[in-house]
């Protein structure tokens, strides 16, 4: 091998390294440490909170719940950008809800009935009030999320770590609309925002499903409608097309 070979044997190769780094997640946070958890439920029926942790898993997903991500697949276990929900039918309109983002503010979940949000939409929120959850239920009308006391929400469970919030609750989410079958069939949103001086700043969307999705059925695929990124597939591939170079190089 030449030096202009080796040259470029040792940059694809760090190419092909770095480019591994960046896919993989920080895994710093160990997944059994139970987090500190105190929850302010604000407007809820049921302010019980049950026990004081909050583990937000993968381990149901396509089995007992339907889970969906922002990146698709993260891991919500685990520290590091990941907006992650998934739900569960209890019974009728009663669905189960864990939720997962990274915000200083708040992260929420959002149904809408149709491809557009913001005709108020139902919005579950969860909020870090100085470290501590703080619940709210809210509409969303064009950009802006208004509070609102009347929705039925139970079992408010939080807990906030840095920069990671993490909260689950059970909603008797509303009837989709005629032209939503079944019921329980929304349009899936994962957002965050600003919380100051007790105000919810607009959201910020991370995902948006492409379709309305049945909150029942743990087999629904979501498909992230603002996901223009190359799928961890076609990455893991261009990986090893430049590791074959490299080798090719020798
Ligand atoms: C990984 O997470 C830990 C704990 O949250 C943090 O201290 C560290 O800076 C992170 N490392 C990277 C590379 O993001
Ligand atoms: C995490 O918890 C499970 C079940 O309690 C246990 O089997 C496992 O060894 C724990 N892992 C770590 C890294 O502590
Ligand atoms: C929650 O916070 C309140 C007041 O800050 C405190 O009295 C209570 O013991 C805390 N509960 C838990 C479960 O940490
Ligand atoms: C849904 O939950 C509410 C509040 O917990 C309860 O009153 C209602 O009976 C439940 N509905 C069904 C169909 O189970
Ligand atoms: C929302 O999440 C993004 C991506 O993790 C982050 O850069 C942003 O600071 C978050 N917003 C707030 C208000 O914390
Ligand atoms: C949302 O609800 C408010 C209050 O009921 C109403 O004034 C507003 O017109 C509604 N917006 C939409 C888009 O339906
Ligand atoms: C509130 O929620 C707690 C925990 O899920 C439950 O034990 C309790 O029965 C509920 N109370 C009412 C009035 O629904
Ligand atoms: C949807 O709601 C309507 C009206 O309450 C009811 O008749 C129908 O059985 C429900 N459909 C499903 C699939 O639950
Ligand atoms: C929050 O309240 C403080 C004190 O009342 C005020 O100085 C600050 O501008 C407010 N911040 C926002 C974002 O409204």
């Amino acid at each position: 091998m030449d030096n202009i070979s080796r040259l470029m044997f040792a940059v694809v190769m760090a190419m092909a390294y770095m480019a591994m780094g960046a896919e993989a997640q920080n895994t710093t946070m160990d997944p059994n440490s139970t987090m500190a958890s105190n929850v302010t439920t604000a407007p809820v029926v049921n302010t019980t909170a049950t026990a004081p942790t909050v583990e937000i898993l993968t381990a149901e997903c396509g089995n007992s719940q339907l889970c969906a991500s922002e990146p698709s697949e993260c891991n919500p276990a685990l520290a590091g950008s990941c907006f992650f929900i998934s739900t569960q039918q209890t019974s009728g309109q009663n669905i189960s809800f864990q939720l997962r983002g990274v915000s200083s503010g708040y992260i929420a979940v959002g149904l809408s009935t149709d491809n557009k949000q913001g005709g108020n939409d139902t919005t579950y929120v969860c909020a870090n009030n100085n470290g501590k959850v703080k619940f709210f239920t809210a509409l969303l009308d064009n950009t802006v999320l208004t509070i609102i006391s009347t929705l039925p929400v139970n079992s408010v469970k939080g807990s906030v770590n840095g920069q990671i919030i993490q909260c689950t609750f059970s909603a008797t989410v509303p009837k989709a609309t005629v032209t939503r079958s079944p019921n329980t069939s929304f349009y899936l949103s994962i957002s965050n925002g600003t919380f100051m001086n007790d105000t919810l700043g607009s959201p910020k969307n991370f995902l948006f499903s492409k379709e309305a999705v049945d909150l029942a059925d743990p087999n629904a695929k979501v498909t992230n409608s603002l996901n223009s990124a190359p799928s961890g597939h076609a990455f893991g591939l261009s990986q090893a097309l430049l590791i074959l170079l490299g080798v090719m190089m020798l």
